[in-house]
């Protein structure tokens, strides 16, 4: 019997071990800095922090860090990304995101998409209507009579469930979207982890599933600033994009259907320009999706780099997405005051928001965002770090 009980602990225990290490559990202990290194050579420690509660849940923040000592923090309120330290060319630290000190912050009404994840569609639908077999569907207007960025609260305002994953050092998010949230049809699984590797790389991974056939487009809306706090905009960053085509708009920034070329435009990027070259060309400043050139279809490919000089600090953005929204924080008027006490004035921050083309329900020329049952919606951006 004894003998029974003793195998039984030796076979329970590694198990017991590894549940422990999970992390799903709320800790506030501080790790001492022996703590960490030892943690990064096995299994990366999962820092968690309650960072307030809505409507009676947790919110939780997490960080994720790598032996180089990058670090990002992300909250289950909208998956929001709240903080990116990593090092300038001279290895000093920064924090690349603009984002707010608390959750009252990211709560506020003014807050305009800081940090979070978008969905069930980014960008805007006109008029909010599509038509899925046949049935027309209307979403409640809340963009110059059109629907941007999932409705009233998207995903952007919800709290998902999460999960600290450190074997793969990451933190994996899920929200169960209902039939009919926000005027889109059938029930909605989605899953995002976001993971951060040895080679400073943010990666975010994207996975949904449906029970009814419905438009999906999921991104997120980090505004960067990688002089992080030297200078108040993005004005100065140099920026490349992979593409030779955009998305022409309307007056209300609704597709005509029409892809133009960058070429002599201000919208050519394909060799790296400052963002102040043209952006007085372009009424309002940028705000436009651009059509990726892809070769494998599927794969992460580079869409964009952003690059600031007086830091040295890079970044590229790898994505398996057809389409860049390039958007340079112009409605942004310092009426925002965010992290370290920063005024968030207008571009201070510039959104590289990966995804299919806006209002693609309704243009059958542009690659497709319907997913049906039995389908997976993937997406994968990464978001890697250097300095040069
Ligand atoms: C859109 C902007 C919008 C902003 C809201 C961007 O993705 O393209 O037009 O104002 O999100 O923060």
């Amino acid at each position: 019997m004894l003998k029974l009980l003793s195998k039984i602990f030796v076979l329970l225990l590694p198990l017991a071990l590894a549940l422990s290490s999970c992390g799903d559990q709320v800790s506030s202990t501080p790790q001492t800095p022996t703590d960490q290194t030892m943690k990064h050579h096995d299994t990366p420690h999962i820092k968690q922090e309650k960072f307030g509660s809505v409507d009676g849940q947790d919110i939780i923040q997490y960080t994720l860090s790598n032996p180089a000592g990058m670090e990002v923090k992300i909250i289950n309120y909208g998956g929001t990304l709240t903080s990116i330290m990593v090092p300038d060319s001279a290895g000093r630290w920064g924090d690349v995101l603009l984002g707010f000190d608390s959750l009252q912050g990211y709560l506020q009404k003014e807050n305009p998409y800081i940090g979070c994840l978008v969905g069930r569609y980014a960008n805007r639908i006109a008029n909010g209507k599509f038509t899925v077999n046949g049935k027309v569907y209307q979403l409640p207007l809340n963009n110059n009579g059109n629907s941007l960025h999932g409705g009233q609260k998207g995903f952007s305002r919800v709290v998902w469930t999460a999960k600290p994953l450190p074997e793969t050092n990451s933190v994996q998010l899920n929200y169960h979207s209902k039939d009919g949230e926000e005027g889109y049809p059938g029930s909605l699984n989605v899953q995002v982890v976001y993971t951060v590797t040895n080679v400073n790389e943010l990666k975010i991974e994207y996975l949904a599933t449906t029970d009814k056939g419905t438009p999906v487009n999921l991104t997120n809306h980090a505004y960067f600033n990688l002089s992080a706090g030297k200078d108040s905009t993005v004005l100065g960053h140099t920026l490349t994009v992979n593409a030779d085509h955009f998305t022409v708009v309307n007056d209300k920034q609704i597709p005509t259907g029409a892809l133009d070329s960058v070429k002599g435009t201000p919208m050519d990027f394909n060799q790296p320009l400052a963002i102040k070259t043209n952006i007085d060309k372009v009424p309002g400043g940028y705000d436009h999706n651009w059509a990726l050139r892809k070769s494998t279809p599927g794969e992460p490919e580079l869409a964009a780099t952003l690059y600031h000089q007086g830091t040295g600090r890079r970044l590229e953005v790898f994505t398996t997405e057809p389409g860049i929204q390039v958007y340079t924080g112009n409605f942004l008027d310092g009426s925002l005051t965010g992290k370290y006490g920063r005024k968030y004035v207008k571009h201070s921050g510039i959104c590289l928001e990966t995804q299919h083309f806006p209002d693609s329900p309704n243009h059958p020329s542009f690659p497709s965002t319907l997913l049906r049952p039995g389908e997976k919606y993937r997406q994968t951006t990464i978001y890697k770090f250097s300095t040069r």
